[in-house]
């Protein structure tokens, strides 16, 4: 067995973070807050029992593009690393992981999430599965500490963000946010994105308002995070769970809608919130991509589209891509 080594970055610090996300979000003429919320134990635990819903299609169409593809990928990479942003459970990464042990390049593996568990119990079981696997965890937000992922010893690597999680973030925030993860990459190095495609609106909205529920209690999991960490009052049940595609924007989005008109504590902002009945709070985008549509976001942070693969429904794509120029010195 060899090295697991967790570092933490968040700190009393973050409960400010989500304190003045609420202020900020909870303040504003059409209330909304940002997704990383979701994610404690109980969210973290709910999002995998989405991950195995009927109607939530992008997990295992994912899972089974890189089953396809992750040799090619790694034969084409030589990466012996894998730096994975939103790392989760790293049911995915063990695909990846896999291939790098078939190819004889494996070294490292770097999970990076807000979910402190997560990073902590993964790391663990992987030095156990994988022999001679160092593991690097990085438990912190990709939005702000990208530069607390180690260098690499010279390893091409892959620096990954799966799931569709790309896909959370506004348009401008998205690519900030390439632009960022670009910054972690040398010329031998490559980023792969998960991202889920365009294409009938009711399998869309399906995924995300399942039947079973569970998608409509993660969603109000939200407001028992902010009930337990800042003293407030929410009564979730008086909130329905409402999952819509946009057409013009070409995204999925979650909203919380108050059943009756409320008024909201919250103990420890010393603030009172009020809901008009039926009034809605956006929690979470998820927007749904074309190629081009890609291809324009990766342009405009400095990276090019290397390779491009797809189940054959097109439900999902999974896209290599580099910093500009970085492929060929000739131009
Ligand atoms: N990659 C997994 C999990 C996707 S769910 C999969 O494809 O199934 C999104 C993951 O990203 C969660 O584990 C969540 O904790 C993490 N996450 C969300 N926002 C984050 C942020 N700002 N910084 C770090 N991790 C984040
Ligand atoms: N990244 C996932 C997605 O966009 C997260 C997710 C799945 C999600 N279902 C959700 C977030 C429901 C909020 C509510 O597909």
């Amino acid at each position: 067995m060899t090295g697991v080594a967790i570092a933490s970055y968040l700190s009393e610090a973050d409960e400010r973070i989500l304190a003045n996300d609420v202020l900020d979000g909870l303040t504003r003429p059409f209330k909304e807050l940002p997704p990383k919320h979701f994610y404690d134990a109980r969210g973290s635990e709910l999002f995998e029992q989405i991950c195995e819903l009927p109607e939530y299609y992008p997990t295992r169409t994912e899972a089974g593009i890189l089953g396809d593809w992750a040799d090619e990928i790694v034969a084409r990479t030589g990466a012996g690393e894998l730096v994975e942003l939103g790392s989760g459970t790293a049911d995915k990464a063990r695909i990846l992981l896999d291939a790098m042990a078939r190819a004889g390049t494996l070294r490292r593996y770097v999970p990076l999430d807000v979910a402190e568990r997560m990073v902590a119990d993964s790391a663990r079981q992987l030095v156990e599965e994988y022999d001679g696997l160092e593991v690097h965890g990085v438990i912190g937000d990709f939005e702000r500490h990208l530069d607390h992922v180690p260098d690499t010893d010279g390893t091409p690597r892959i620096v990954a963000l799966l799931g569709g999680t790309v896909g959370n973030f506004p348009p401008g925030t998205r690519r900030t946010l390439l632009r960022n993860m670009g910054t972690l990459l040398g010329r031998d190095d490559r980023l792969l994105l998960g991202t889920d495609l365009v294409k009938d609106p009711a399998v869309i909205e399906a995924a995300y308002d399942d039947r079973a529920g569970v998608t409509a209690e993660f969603n109000r999991n939200l407001l028992h995070v902010i009930n337990r960490e800042l003293g407030a009052n929410f009564v979730a049940d008086q909130f329905e769970h409402v999952a819509f595609f946009d057409d013009k924007h070409q995204w999925v989005e979650m909203r919380l809608r108050a059943l009756a008109a409320c008024s909201v504590e919250i103990g420890d902002l010393g603030m009172t919130v009020e809901f008009e009945a039926g009034e809605e709070l956006r929690t979470e985008i998820s927007a749904k991509f074309t190629r081009e549509r890609l291809e324009a976001d990766y342009r405009a942070a400095g990276l090019a589209l290397e390779h491009w693969y797809t189940d054959e429904d097109e439900l999902f794509a999974l896209s290599l891509a580099g910093r500009e120029g970085a492929q060929s010195p000739a131009g």
